[in-house]
């Protein structure tokens, strides 16, 4: 019997680790990255414009991300990483889903965060 509750544990101590690895891993940039805002807006402009808007303010497609709701206190960089790898159910929109971004690296997605970022601030959002 407590054999058989340890394998229980066991079992379910790895589904849970398991999970955590595919789910919750937050994608790292290197060791040491300076994100660059102007290596981020070609990139931004290739791989996210069509939904967030060349402007940033959103399209027929997605959110605004010059919006408060994007603010760094509310969306962290992490979440960035989280949204192009995984994508992002619909929560806070009507907009649908957001599907995840292919042939962007951590770095990449970094530098498309500090254009991001800088663009905020312009607009006051902080
Ligand atoms: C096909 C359309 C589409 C593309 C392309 C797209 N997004 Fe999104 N994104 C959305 C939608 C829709 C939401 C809003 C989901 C909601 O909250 O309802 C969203 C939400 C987000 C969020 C918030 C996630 C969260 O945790 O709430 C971030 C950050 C984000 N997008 C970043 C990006 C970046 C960076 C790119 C480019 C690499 C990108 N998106 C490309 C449609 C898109």
């Amino acid at each position: 019997m407590k054999t058989r509750n340890l394998l229980v544990a066991l079992a379910a101590a790895s589904i849970a680790t398991g999970a955590a690895a595919q789910g919750m891993d937050i994608p790292r940039p290197s060791r040491g990255l300076m994100p660059n805002p102007n290596l981020g807006k070609p990139l931004y402009e290739g791989k996210c414009a069509e939904c967030h808007g060349a402007m940033l303010t959103g399209s027929d497609k997605g959110p605004p991300l010059l919006h408060k709701v994007y603010e760094p206190s509310h969306h962290s960089d992490a979440s960035f990483q989280l949204a192009v790898k995984n994508g992002s159910r619909q929560h806070h929109w009507k907009f649908g889903d957001m599907a995840p971004v292919p042939g962007l690296t951590p770095d990449d997605v970094a530098h498309i965060t500090a254009y991001v970022r800088g663009q905020q601030r312009r607009a006051g959002v902080r």
